[in-house]
């Protein structure tokens, strides 16, 4: 790689770096942002910044041991695949990093990179508190469907993720946007479900969510909304981008409904899955700017649930540090468009 890379004199004015192509000078410069989305979410997250120590865990093991056999099962699989999850958006992100040209971008994706490590570190301390982290990490071995999953969710990461053109780049965008808005919202639901049983569970789950939610999501909502903005991006490529969420959906529904077979939980039904899943999909794609292609339908009791544990001042706060708790997202502009 030559030395441009890191510094070029010659290169753009840090107002005209966009998100794909280009030569940008070097400079990281929070005072001059092309975007204002780009250092708010920055902001955000730094102000999000939480610490799995923070989390009581301390009656974990006790409590999971008060669980019945299905909810054991249930939250160990949940667990498992979440921690795939974060696992391998840690690694993806290295890699879409080196996609993008706009430093600033850059530089939230860094902080997003740190804060997926923090979640990777949370499960394994709550595991850990639990008395199972071996065993869990080790399900993939012995559950087909869980395997299959974190299959799926990989190959759809390193389909796009090569780059060399600005469609194959809003592709690999939209990976992500499945990551953090499909992906992860039926396991955060079944956690909430068990709730006030493994509360240490349950309020890492809500620190983990309002991360992925309230700032990843509108990271890569505005980064993929700003690379069309900025290209002239392909019909098929929109039609590609559409049918990933498609997949993603099945995904999703596929290993929920694997779940639930297995170890039916109160309350919880294929069909309530199906709408719970269909209208986040729904809301994902207007967040990028494509139409919604599911059947929506009112927002389901699992929607509400994952709602209400991203408020932040349903939090004990005797839990937490204040910074975290003085957390005010409604006060920060996240979009741009
Ligand atoms: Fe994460
Ligand atoms: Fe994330």
């Amino acid at each position: 790689m030559d030395v441009k890379h890191y510094y070029n004199p010659n290169g753009q004015e840090i107002l005209d770096e966009g998100i794909f192509g280009g030569s940008p000078t070097g400079f990281v410069d929070f005072n001059r942002s092309k975007y204002k989305w780009d250092s708010n979410i920055y902001d955000l997250m730094n102000a999000n910044t939480w610490f799995p120590s923070e989390v009581n865990t301390s009656t974990e093991k006790r409590n999971f041991e008060k669980l019945s056999d299905n909810e054991q099962a249930i939250y160990k699989l949940t667990f498992a695949q979440l921690s795939f999850n974060d696992s391998a958006q840690e690694e993806y992100l290295c890699d879409f990093r080196r996609l993008a040209n706009n430093r600033l971008v850059k530089s939230v994706l860094s902080l997003q990179i740190m804060q997926e490590v923090n979640h990777s570190k949370s499960y394994s301390v709550l595991l850990d508190a639990c008395g199972n982290s071996e065993e869990v990490f080790n399900l993939y071995k012995h559950d087909d469907a869980l395997n299959r999953k974190n299959q799926q969710i990989s190959e759809q990461f390193a389909r796009h993720i090569e780059g060399g053109s600005v469609d194959k780049m809003l592709l690999s965008a939209m990976a992500s946007v499945n990551l953090e808005g499909i992906y992860f919202l039926l396991g955060f639901s079944y956690i909430y479900l068990l709730g006030d049983k493994v509360p240490g569970a349950r309020d890492m789950i809500k620190f983990i969510a309002r991360d992925e939610l309230n700032t990843h999501l509108p990271l890569f909502s505005n980064i993929f909304k700003t690379i069309r903005k900025e290209n002239k991006i392909l019909t098929s490529t929109i039609d590609s981008a559409y049918s990933m969420i498609e997949d993603a959906v099945k995904i999703e529904l596929e290993y929920g409904n694997y779940l639930l077979k297995q170890y039916p939980i109160m309350g919880v039904t294929p069909q309530l899955m199906e709408r719970t899943v269909h209208n986040y999909a729904n809301d994902r794609l207007k967040k990028i700017g494509l139409d919604p292609i599911f059947k929506t339908t009112d927002t389901t009791y699992l929607q509400k649930l994952v709602t209400k544990h991203l408020n932040m001042n349903e939090v004990k706060s005797n839990f937490f540090e204040s910074n975290v708790s003085n957390y005010a997202k409604s006060s920060i502009d996240l979009d741009d468009f």
